[in-house]
């Protein structure tokens, strides 16, 4: 069985443009949404997703500044920085890239956000609402693994999804946001990590397997059943001396092997990357809206 590539690079086109018609509108009336990233240090990998940031707002027509900062600016400087934009009604949303250099404490930071700019959904209290099926923002990357499954087909209702990995950012959102009564979610879940007791053998039972881990190629054909939905969300670097770079870009799947068993799957880059994006654009449209309680 060939399986069906889940495109987000085409769903998250098709947000967009929805969000783009959206932003023109609010700006007849006078609003448009804002929102401040700031990158610490030179982590690669974050480079190129808060430029990614960047671009996807100049795209939609939000207002975006980005603030890089050096390694070793201190703990005190980030949390000036973000009561600054805290207090500033031009920006809507404030997303600080992860990971930070160890003198700051990420967790300390997070809290420092206000709760109604944190676009990330981030903070314990946007979390909280999350975990009980209040409105807010949730956090990205889990909110458009969500969305790419519910539009592709694949809604997530009464199926087993397995999750690999405990993250913050990925594994413990996505199982309670798919966890709760609601559409679009509805499932039974099971989060797998490094310390379970034959993971293979519970991935196997997965209808929808989400791998958040962050191990190139892990899932191996023999970890999947047939007709399996598989969500990629690996983002690994790997060498590839054939390629001109010398890299080239794995997921925590492996691909070639798992495809042919897959009624479904995600390709690394294009899938998960480019709704995760999106989703932000998304919550910073939301937030612009309550803050200038637009009704449109
Ligand atoms: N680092 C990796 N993923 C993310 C994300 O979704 N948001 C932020 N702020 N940092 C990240």
């Amino acid at each position: 069985m060939a399986a069906e590539i889940i495109s987000g690079n085409d769903v998250a086109k098709t947000i967009r443009a929805e969000l783009k018609e959206e932003i023109s509108k609010m700006k007849v009336s006078g609003v448009t949404p804002g929102l401040v990233v700031i990158l610490v240090g030179e982590d690669p990998a974050s480079q190129v997703y808060v430029r990614k940031k960047g671009e996807a707002c100049e795209e939609l027509g939000i207002k975006s500044e980005t603030i890089r900062l050096p390694a070793t600016t201190s703990e005190d400087e980030m949390l000036k920085l973000v009561d600054k934009y805290n207090a500033d009604p031009e920006f809507d949303g404030i997303l600080v890239q992860l990971p930070l250099p160890k003198q700051i404490s990420e967790e300390k930071v997070l809290m420092r956000i206000d709760p109604g700019k944190d676009v990330d959904g981030f903070h314990p209290v946007n979390v909280g609402k999350m975990v009980v099926g209040a409105e807010t923002y949730l956090p990205c990357t889990p909110a458009g693994i969500q969305d790419l499954l519910v539009r592709s087909g694949n809604d997530p209702k009464g199926k087993h999804v397995v999750i690999l990995g405990r993250s913050n950012i990925v594994g413990k959102p996505i199982a309670n946001i798919l966890v709760q009564k609601a559409a679009g979610a509805d499932a039974t879940i099971t989060v797998c990590h490094s310390r379970t007791a034959d993971l293979p053998a519970l991935s196997r039972q997965a209808d929808i397997l989400i791998a958040a881990m962050g191990v190139p190629k892990f899932v191996k054909a023999d970890m999947v059943k047939d007709g399996v939905v598989v969500v990629d969300v690996g983002v690994n670097r790997i060498d590839d001396p054939t390629t001109k770079s010398g890299k080239r870009l794995v997921g925590d799947v492996d691909f070639d092997a798992v495809k042919d068993k897959a009624k479904a799957i995600t390709p690394v880059p294009g899938g998960v990357g480019p709704m995760t994006i999106t989703m932000l654009m998304k919550n910073t449209v939301r937030a612009a809206k309550v803050h200038h309680d637009y009704k449109g």
